[in-house]
């Protein structure tokens, strides 16, 4: 069975990994990569570090408007999916990636599967949002990470399809946490002892975008009082320059860095705080503290155990929120047990229904 994967930013690198090694060696896959993310450690260091094999189509689409940006992908995967004429098209999350290769796909009438479907943040300011539901509204098979998902889909009418299969980024965890551990030196070449630093990332346009709101995070990394690892995303590195905004003392800034640091940085941080969906999930599934600076989150199961903390107010509300006892009680696993990539090959072979 021949397959297009469809993928363009960093989370779906990740995300698309397990599922192209279980396809591996069973059916044709051919990988397009839209280029929505293109610099080095926002996209090759993932296909290197996670052994995803080099794509077939490089769209080299770039940044911009996200109408343009869509509309120039919407473009050129049509061309490859009519060259390829697959059996299925996979797609991940909701970036506009996610949403170009499900409306490409749709309207030759080849079957989408959408890996992370049923997520809802209920907030229409975020493009994500569009994305996740439009995506979800024409695919064929929707590949669910938690039984949340799936009822957030029957809400909405939808339940043909529906599966759920856990989220592929536990499976990603469970095959790189411990090698990340082993091999990662970021931490001591920082000179950081585990549970002695916090990590942080952001990337929403709301939290980047409006430099009072970005002043405001870095007023409450400062209040953390311990050294605070920010992978700083290309977006947050141009919103900074542009708001001339200087970082605090604690604020080690660094490029965005590879998965294996990432993973082995989560699993020894004191705490967490970001505005990324992947990153709540890790926080949470390594059972450390996280503080999301957002209003609301798609990941309500991470809110609803303790482990999770919605700060959307000013840095007292975010600093505040970390000084609160944590749950003592692991975080029960949600998220399904790694085996999410093998359920989604199954059921792609099973066909539509
Ligand atoms: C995108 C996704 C978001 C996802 C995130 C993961 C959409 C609408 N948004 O947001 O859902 O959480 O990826 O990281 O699809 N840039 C670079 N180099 C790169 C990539 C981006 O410099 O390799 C800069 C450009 O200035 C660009 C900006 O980052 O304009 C934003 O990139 P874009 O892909 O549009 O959105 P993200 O914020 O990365
Ligand atoms: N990540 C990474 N390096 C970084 C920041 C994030 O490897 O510098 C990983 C992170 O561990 C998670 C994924 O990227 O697996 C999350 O991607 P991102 O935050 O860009 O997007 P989101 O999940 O919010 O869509």
């Amino acid at each position: 069975m021949k397959i297009v994967t469809i993928v363009g930013a960093r989370p779906q690198f990740i995300k698309a990994a397990p599922v192209s090694q279980a396809l591996a060696g069973q059916h044709q896959q051919i990988l397009i990569h839209t280029g929505q993310h293109y610099d080095r450690e926002m996209s090759d260091l993932f296909f290197d570090e996670l052994h995803i094999p080099r794509p077939d189509y490089e769209l080299g689409i770039g940044s911009g408007p996200h109408g343009r940006q869509t509309g120039q992908m919407l473009q050129r995967i049509e061309e490859a999916l009519l060259a390829e004429k697959p059996a299925w098209v996979l797609v991940y999350g909701d970036t506009n990636s996610t949403l170009a290769g499900a409306l490409a796909a749709v309207k030759l009438q080849i079957p989408v599967a959408h890996v992370e479907a049923g997520l809802r943040s209920f907030n229409r300011a975020m493009p994500e949002e569009h994305n996740r539901v439009l995506t979800d509204h024409c695919a064929d098979l929707l590949l669910c990470p938690t039984q949340t998902a799936v009822n957030l889909l029957a809400a909405e009418g939808i339940t043909r399809g529906v599966f759920l299969v856990g989220d592929v980024m536990v499976d990603a965890m469970q095959q790189h946490g411990a090698l990340a551990r082993q091999h990662s030196t970021l931490a001591d070449r920082l000179h950081l002892r585990p549970r002695s630093f916090a990590l942080a990332t952001i990337h929403r346009p709301y939290n980047t975008d409006d430099p009072a709101r970005l002043a405001v995070i870095l007023t409450a990394l400062a209040g953390l009082a311990m050294p605070v690892v920010f992978p700083v995303h290309p977006r947050t590195r141009a919103a900074l320059a542009r708001a001339g905004l200087t970082l605090p003392a604690n604020v080690i800034a660094l490029d965005p860095i590879g998965y294996l640091d990432m993973l082995a940085l989560e699993q020894t941080a004191a705490l967490i705080v970001t505005d990324s969906g992947g990153v709540q999930k890790e926080a949470y599934c390594f059972a450390v503290p996280c503080i999301t600076v957002r209003p609301e989150t798609e990941w309500v199961e991470t809110v609803d155990a303790g482990w999770n903390r919605l700060a959307w107010g000013d840095a007292a509300q975010v600093i505040e929120a970390a000084r609160r006892p944590w749950p003592t009680t692991p975080p029960p696993p949600v998220f399904g047990d790694g085996h999410a990539a093998e359920r989604i090959v199954r059921l792609l072979e099973r066909g539509t229904l």
